[in-house]
């Protein structure tokens, strides 16, 4: 069965116990509301270690001013059932006080400079100091082997890339593939914010990141004018773009003629929800 566990203490124990028989680990970090793109992830670290770990918590230093902290779909008792029936060793769940037992004003924080500030970090200033500070912490209570995140969240995963090479935290990273709904929208927990149409209206972002993800492929090198084309598909569609950017995979700099593997990141607003998607793409010649 899966061990639901809340505090520090509790989790370490149980990881301790599963290293003096020699056993590894992998983490799952999530913030619950669990869908079917963070269950790949967890048969993903169920195929690198002995045991898996999933945390579910709603991490509020990430969330800026007026951003969607309290209305976060929160499904804990759904979860921990869905974790059971993968067979997941264990589901990790601290309160926000266990987390950051000093309050979250003066909490030591974990920044990733420049790769935060450009793209979703120009959009969210403080989110990926929030990220790095809570996975720097996920990483010291559950000291895995590997850790899954999903690719869905690019940006995120080249920031805590950096952080764990920055800081030399022995943990690999694993990359998930996005999970789709048949229509290519990209399974996200913030979709529960979208009526049905607006499901549809939101499938335009996977459309236009395949447009210019074809065309990169078939030769084309004028990324300016591509970046522009997504734009104006995703205006077309009904959204409010935020951006529409090509750039290099491994460090999300703008890209250039001789780079190989590129990953096309949008934003856009329906509304009032935010959407993210992204697609890599790797040049031929
Ligand atoms: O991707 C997420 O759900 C969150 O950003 C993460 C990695 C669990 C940190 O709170």
């Amino acid at each position: 069965a899966v061990q639901l566990l809340k505090t520090v203490a509790e989790m370490r124990e149980l990881v301790d116990a599963w290293r003096e028989a020699g056993d590894t680990v992998a983490l799952v970090p999530t913030m619950g509301n669990l869908h079917a793109g963070h269950m790949s992830l967890v048969s993903m670290a169920a195929e690198h270690a002995e045991h898996v770990v999933v945390s579910v918590f709603v991490n509020p230093t990430q969330f800026g001013p007026g951003e969607d902290y309290t209305e976060y779909p929160r499904t804990l008792d759904k979860d921990q059932r869905r974790l059971q029936r993968a067979g997941v060793d264990a589901l990790f769940a601290p309160s926000v006080e266990e987390m950051y037992p000093a309050g979250i004003e003066s909490t030591t924080q974990v920044l990733v400079p420049e790769l935060s500030a450009i793209l979703e970090g120009a959009a969210r200033p403080g989110h990926f100091a929030g990220v790095a500070s809570v996975v720097c912490r996920l990483f010291n209570i559950c000291t895995p082997d590997v850790a899954a995140f999903g690719q869905k969240d690019y940006q995120q995963l080249v920031v805590l890339r950096r952080m764990v090479a920055d800081l030399h935290i022995p943990v690999s990273i694993l990359a998930g593939t996005t999970e789709r709904a048949r229509n290519g929208l990209a399974l996200s927990s913030r979709n529960s914010y979208l009526s049905d149409a607006q499901k549809q209206q939101a499938a335009a972002l996977h459309v236009a990141l395949t447009a210019a993800g074809d065309a990169i492929q078939d030769g084309e090198g004028d990324y300016g004018a591509l970046e522009a084309s997504g734009l104006r598909q995703l205006e077309q569609a009904g959204l409010q773009p935020e951006y529409f950017a090509i750039r290099r995979a491994y460090d999300l700099a703008p890209a250039g003629k001789s780079d190989m593997n590129l990953v096309v990141l949008t934003a856009a607003r329906l509304d009032r929800v935010r959407l993210i998607d992204n697609m890599l793409v790797s040049r031929s010649s």
